[in-house]
C-alpha cells in the first residue's frame, strides 16, 4: 500500500467507525457486530501508526484513549453554568408558574426532561469539530477536560447532518450508567477486600454513587483508563448565536439530528396537569432507568419567552428542578445477626422484613458498628424507617419511636464471637469490634485460606472454597501451610472426588510452589497488604526473614506504608503460630525470597536514560516493563519531551506519541529491542 492509498483507507475506516459508533452508542441500533468493529478499528489503528502523518485528535481510534493530562487547565466559561432551583411539591410548582406568568402574561408551554444525576459539561464545537469540553467548576471558569470527554463514544467527534452552525456550544450531564458503577466498584471492593479493609473501611474507599464516580473519572489523569469506564452523556442544551432556533424542543430536535444523544423522555407540556402527570409518571419508574435520576427539570419552551424571563445571579427564570425525595419506607428490624470477616472485624446486619424500596426488595442493612446501632437505640421489633437516597446501599435512617413497644429493651452488642466464642475486642480508636482469635475462629481461617489459593495469589484453582471447607471439617487442615501435606487419600474421600479432580488439586498444589515471592508474600493475608504492596515489599525486603525482622520504624520509612501497615506486618510476623506456618511453607518449598534470577536483573545499563512508554505489549504487562526499567537504572515519564531517550512501544501505541518521537527524532523501541538492551 502507497501513501496515498493509506490515506484513502484510514479515511475510509475513519468514516465507517464514526457511523458504526453513532448507530451503536447513539440510535442504539447497531448494523455490524463488535467482531467486526474491532477489527476495523485495529486496521485504523495500524495504520495511523505506520503513517503518522495522518494523526488526527479526532480520530475514532483516540475513543480509547491514550493521551495522559498533567494538570487540567482552568478555561472561563463563555457565558455563566447556571444552576436550576429545586422545589419539591405541587404548590412550589404552581408558585413557580404564577412567577412565569406574571411576568409573560400568558401561560406557556413547557418542556420536561429527566434530571440526569451526573456532571454538567460544557462543550464547544467549530465547523462541526469538537473543539473542547470543560466542567461546570464554580459556574464561571471550569476544567479543561478535552482529552477524557473524547473517550465517551456516544459524544460525536464530529457532528452530522446539514446547517451545522459555524460555532456552537452544548451542554449537558456527563453520566456514569448503573451497571459500569455496579462493575467497577464491585472489582474496587475485591482488590479492597484483599487487603483486609472492614465493610465500613471499605465503604470509605469505595465510590458512594454513579454521580461520584463520573465526577472521579473525569478528572482521572490517564485518558486510556477514562476510555474504560464507559461514561455516558445526554445533551440538554445548545447555545450559539448561530443556532437558529424558536424553542428549546426545537434546538434539541436539531441536536439530535447533528448527532446529539438527546434523552427520549424529553416531553413538551401544555400546563401544569401534563407536567404532573410527567413527575408523578416517573416517580416510581426512574428506578427502572439504567442510570440514576434525581428529578425533573421544567423549563418554558420558546426561547424568546426565556430571554424574557432571564436569569437571577444563581440560576434561569425559565426553568426549575423539581427534585424527587430519597425513596424511604418502614419495615420492622427482625434480628440483627454478626458477620465475622476474614481479618476477625465483627459486621452487624439488621434482618428486615422484606420491604419493595426503589425498585429492589430489601432484606437487610449494613449496621457499620456498635456505636451506629447505639446512636439510633435501635431494638429488635421496632418499626424502621429504610431510605435508598443518591447512594446504592440502603440504610436504617431512624426508628419509628410511636410504635416502639413499651416493653422493649436496648439492644446488647455482643460480647463473645458467635462463632468461635472468643471474647471479642475493640481497638484504641476503631469503631469495629474484633475477634482476636485469628488461627481458631472458623471464618477467619476459612477465609485465610481461601484468599490463599486466590487467582492473584498462589492461583491453586483446582482448590475451591467448598472442598477447603470440606477438608477443614474433616480436621484435615488447619490452615494454608497444611495444604502442602495434603496426601492423595486425604482428598479422595471427600464427597465427590475422583481420581482425576484429586490429582488436580495436588498438581495445583505442587505447581504453586513456583508462584514468586511477591505473590506469595500477599497470600499470607496481611492486613493491609494488596498486592501492590506485597509487590512494593518484596522489592524492598527480597526475602521473609529480612521483612520479619524489620523494626517499625525501618517500615514506616518505605515510601507509601503507613503507621498502620507498619504495625499490621509487625503484628503478623510477631504471632508464634504465623512463625510455625512460615517455617512449614519454607520447608515445602514455597517461594520466599525473590529469585536470583530477579535480583541478577538489577543493573546500570539504563542510567541516565528516560522513558515513554505506549500502547500494549506481548511479553510484558507495561507495569513489568516500567519495572524493569527502574531496576536497571533508568525513569518512566508520561510524555514525550526533548529529554526522552527511548520511546517503547507496543502494539495500539498512541499515533501522537510515535508522531512527536520521529519529529524529535527519538529512538523507538519494540519489545525486543528493550528486553535486548537489558540483557
Ligand atoms: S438544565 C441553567 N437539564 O442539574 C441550568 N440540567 O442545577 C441548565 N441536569 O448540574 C441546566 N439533567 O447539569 C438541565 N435535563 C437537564 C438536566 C440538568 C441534569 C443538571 C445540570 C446541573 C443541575 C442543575
Amino acid at each position: 500500500m502507497n501513501e496515498e492509498q493509506a490515506k484513502k483507507r484510514i479515511d475510509e475506516l475513519r468514516t465507517a467507525l464514526n457511523h458504526h459508533n453513532y448507530l451503536y452508542y447513539v440510535l442504539n441500533k447497531p448494523e455490524i457486530d463488535d467482531y467486526l468493529f474491532d477489527q476495523l478499528m485495529q486496521e485504523l489503528i495500524r495504520l495511523e501508526n505506520q503513517y503518522g502523518q495522518y494523526a488526527d485528535p479526532l480520530s475514532p481510534s483516540q475513543r480509547v484513549g491514550g493521551e495522559v493530562t498533567k494538570k487540567f487547565n482552568a478555561v472561563k466559561h463563555v457565558s455563566r453554568m447556571l444552576s436550576l432551583d429545586n422545589i419539591y411539591n405541587t404548590d412550589e410548582l404552581i408558585a413557580f408558574h404564577e412567577r412565569v406568568v406574571k411576568v409573560l402574561g400568558i401561560a406557556p408551554e413547557y418542556v420536561c426532561e429527566l434530571k440526569i444525576d451526573g456532571v454538567a459539561i460544557s462543550i464547544h464545537y467549530e465547523h462541526g469539530k469538537l473543539l473542547q469540553a470543560v466542567t461546570r467548576g464554580d459556574g464561571i471558569q471550569g476544567d479543561d477536560v478535552t482529552t477524557n470527554v473524547k473517550t465517551i463514544r456516544s459524544l460525536p467527534l464530529r457532528l452530522r447532518g446539514n446547517n451545522i452552525p459555524e460555532k456552537m456550544e452544548v451542554r449537558g450531564e456527563i453520566y456514569m450508567p448503573i451497571t459500569v458503577f455496579e462493575a467497577l466498584n464491585n472489582q474496587l471492593r475485591e482488590e479492597l477486600s484483599d487487603k483486609g479493609l472492614t465493610e465500613d473501611e471499605m465503604a470509605d474507599e469505595l465510590f458512594k454513587n454513579p454521580r461520584n464516580s463520573a465526577a472521579g473519572t473525569l478528572k482521572l489523569q490517564s485518558s486510556k483508563e477514562v476510555s474504560k469506564r464507559k461514561l455516558d452523556a445526554y445533551l440538554y442544551a445548545v447555545l450559539g448565536a448561530s443556532v437558529h432556533a424558536e424553542t428549546h424542543y426545537e434546538s434539541l430536535n436539531m441536536a439530535r439530528c447533528w448527532g446529539f444523544r438527546i434523552n427520549e423522555q424529553t416531553r413538551k407540556c401544555k400546563n401544569i396537569q401534563d407536567i404532573l402527570d410527567f413527575i408523578s409518571y416517573w416517580e416510581e419508574r426512574r428506578h427502572q432507568l439504567p442510570y440514576d435520576t434525581d428529578g425533573i427539570v421544567i423549563k418554558v419552551n420558546s426561547v424568546a419567552y426565556q430571554k424574557q424571563l432571564g436569569e437571577t445571579a444563581k440560576s434561569p427564570r425559565w426553568a426549575i428542578a423539581y427534585k424527587y425525595k430519597p425513596a424511604q419506607v418502614s419495615t420492622i428490624l427482625l434480628d440483627i445477626s454478626f458477620q465475622v470477616g476474614r481479618t476477625g472485624a465483627i459486621t452487624p446486619v439488621a434482618n428486615l422484613k422484606p420491604v419493595l424500596l426503589a425498585g429492589t426488595t430489601v432484606k437487610r442493612a449494613s449496621l457499620h458498628n456498635a456505636g451506629f446501632i447505639a446512636d439510633l437505640d435501635l431494638r429488635i421489633g421496632d418499626t424502621v424507617w429504610v431510605e435508598k437516597g443518591g447512594d446504592i446501599i440502603p440504610k436504617i435512617t431512624k426508628v419509628d419511636m410511636s410504635k416502639r413497644d413499651l416493653f422493649s429493651s436496648p439492644f446488647l452488642f455482643i460480647t463473645h464471637c458467635p462463632e468461635c466464642h472468643t471474647a471479642l475486642i475493640q481497638r484504641d480508636g476503631e469503631a469495629n469490634h474484633y475477634c482476636p482469635n485469628e488461627t481458631g475462629c472458623r471464618p477467619q481461617i476459612l477465609g485465610k485460606m481461601i484468599h490463599f489459593i486466590y487467582r492473584k495469589a498462589m492461583n491453586i484453582d483446582s482448590l475451591g472454597e467448598k472442598t477447603i471447607e470440606q477438608l477443614y471439617d474433616k480436621g484435615k487442615i488447619q490452615s494454608y501451610a497444611d495444604f502442602y501435606s495434603l496426601t492423595y487419600d486425604d482428598i479422595i474421600q471427600l464427597e465427590g472426588f475422583k481420581e482425576k479432580a484429586t490429582t488436580n488439586i495436588l498438581t495445583g498444589i505442587a505447581h504453586s510452589k513456583t508462584v514468586p515471592f511477591q505473590r506469595v508474600l500477599f497470600a499470607l493475608g496481611i492486613r493491609y497488604v494488596g498486592e501492590t504492596m506485597a509487590r512494593k515489599l518484596a522489592q524492598y525486603f527480597k526475602n521473609i526473614q529480612a521483612l520479619s525482622e524489620a523494626s517499625f520504624e525501618t517500615l514506616c520509612e518505605i515510601d507509601e506504608i503507613g503507621e498502620k501497615i507498619a504495625e499490621s506486618i509487625i503484628l503478623f510476623f510477631k504471632n508464634p503460630i504465623n512463625q510455625v506456618i512460615i517455617k512449614r511453607l519454607e520447608n515445602a518449598g514455597v517461594q520466599l525470597s525473590i529469585t536470583e534470577e530477579e535480583t541478577r536483573l538489577h543493573s546500570h545499563k539504563l542510567d541516565g536514560k528516560t522513558f515513554v512508554i505506549s500502547g500494549v505489549f506481548n511479553q510484558h504487562s507495561r507495569d513489568e516493563l516500567k519495572d524493569l526499567i527502574v531496576k536497571n537504572g533508568g525513569k518512566n515519564t508520561g510524555s514525550i519531551s526533548k529529554k526522552t531517550s527511548f520511546l517503547l512501544a507496543g502494539e495500539n501505541a498512541g499515533p501522537e506519541k510515535l508522531k512527536k518521537a520521529s519529529d524529535l527524532s527519538i529512538a523507538i523501541l519494540s519489545e525486543d529491542d528493550f528486553l535486548n538492551m537489558i540483557r
